[in-house]
């Protein structure tokens, strides 16, 4: 078995090595944060583990990656920060190298990122972004051109002051993507050209976006995408797209878009899931339901939120400060044998519906590398410690990838519509 063992001893000794090397901060002062802007307090001190902690014991290494294991079905990425991309933390770098064949940005691709003043572009990060992915074989991910969050406000404001009219935010919309997507061409395969408008009900956001540029501004945004990047692949992202309202809306918006010759190419389902919503049920009946549409699908900004929410602890004393904050923080050691087997089968059941619907899934790409620098160790609630991800705070594999992994042996079903 040469080849199983050569590749566990690659990426594992290549790991350990880097990360010898690593003098690792706790991650909160350098970390990018996250929408809303999570800016975490003092840094909180690393817990240790007792000697008698109830933890999940470690697992062996698998003897095959993420990338490898899914690549009869579709691509496999993580989102990276620049500690990630930049050279600041290389055995994050080295995770990513092995276990993935797409690459997502975290925040340098953002308008506050690349485009903070009216005539400052930083392309520095961004450039090293597109270069890693390149030099590791990616395929490489374009978030995003147009969001209502992450967006400086002079972008809405005329140069002396009050707020800007629509055709000097075209202007200011097609100079921002002739300069960052342009820039990349082709190299960026895949561009979420538009973030987050749609309400749950399905109905606008009300955005500076949809408020000076009118109720057709999706139409006509894809349509100046479609004109400058000729060679991406223009994707509308949004998240809770298992609630039929969002979900209709979105498919809705395809279909008109493909009615009027307008290019759209697929829809990302962002996955910040919980451990009780979405239903794997409602997972599954979107996906059919794309699938139906035939509108490929991106599951993108995949992570799995497994602490409780501030109406979950409500029965606990909210009164008693130190009780409230255990029961929201519920493993600040590790994660107890039971809870680590509940989180991995959540998993399991998630990738076997993926698997399923692969036929229309394009990419799955995790929000963050491992749990040490996932959001939501600071979202919604700050200074906690989560396990939204497939590896741990050490970069060590835990045992929900290996339930992710079994199931690429899951089985696809035709179900595209017809
Ligand atoms: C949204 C955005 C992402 C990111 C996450 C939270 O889903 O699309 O860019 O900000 O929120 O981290």
């Amino acid at each position: 078995m040469t080849p199983v063992v050569s590749v566990r001893f690659r990426w594992w000794a290549l790991i350990a090595m880097a990360t010898a090397t690593t003098n690792c901060s706790s991650g909160s002062a350098e970390r990018e944060e996250g929408i809303p802007v999570v800016v975490p307090t003092a840094a909180a001190p690393a817990p240790t583990t007792p000697a008698d902690a109830d933890c999940a014991p470690a697992i062996e290494a698998p003897s095959t990656t993420l990338a490898e294991a899914f690549a009869p079905h579709f691509k496999i990425g993580a989102a990276v920060s620049t500690a990630a991309f930049g050279g600041a933390d290389p055995s994050a770098a080295i995770l990513v190298q092995q276990q993935f064949n797409q690459l997502s940005a975290e925040n340098v691709l953002k308008w506050s990122g690349v485009h903070p003043q009216r005539d400052v572009y930083q392309f520095t990060d961004t450039d090293r972004y597109v270069e890693f992915g390149e030099q590791t074989g990616m395929q490489i991910h374009g978030h995003v051109l147009v969001w209502h969050q992450q967006v400086p406000d002079w972008v809405f404001e005329q140069d002396g002051g009050g707020t800007i009219e629509a055709d000097a935010l075209w202007q200011r919309l097609e100079e921002h993507i002739t300069m960052v997507a342009g820039r990349y061409g082709g190299r960026i395969k895949y561009w979420d050209v538009v973030n987050e408008a749609f309400n749950d009900d399905g109905s606008l956001r009300d955005t500076p976006w949809r408020r000076i540029l009118g109720d057709d501004y999706l139409a006509e945004v894809f349509a100046l995408a479609d004109r400058l990047l000729p060679d991406s692949r223009l994707v509308y992202n949004d998240y809770s797209m298992f609630l039929p309202g969002k979900r209709d809306a979105a498919i809705r918006l395809v279909k008109d878009l493909r009615e009027r010759g307008i290019r759209i190419d697929a829809v990302g389902l962002q996955g910040h899931y919980n451990l009780k919503r979405p239903y794997p049920e409602e997972v599954e009946s979107t996906l059919q339901l794309f699938a139906e549409a035939q509108i490929p699908v991106l599951i993108t900004e995949l992570d799995l939120d497994v602490l409780p929410s501030e109406r979950d602890v409500q029965g606990a004393d909210l009164d008693d400060t130190q009780a409230a904050s255990a029961a929201l923080n519920p493993y600040p050691v590790c994660l107890p044998p039971e809870a680590d087997a509940a989180i991995a089968a959540h998993w399991g059941l998630l990738f076997d519906i993926f698997v399923k619907y692969a036929d229309g899934i394009e990419s799955i790409t995790f929000w963050g590398v491992s749990d040490r620098y996932s959001w939501l160790n600071d979202w919604p609630v700050r200074g906690r410690r989560n396990y939204a991800l497939l590896f741990d705070r050490e970069l060590k594999p835990k045992s929900s990838l290996l339930q992710v992994l079994q199931s690429a042996s899951a089985t696809t079903e035709s179900v595209a519509g017809e």
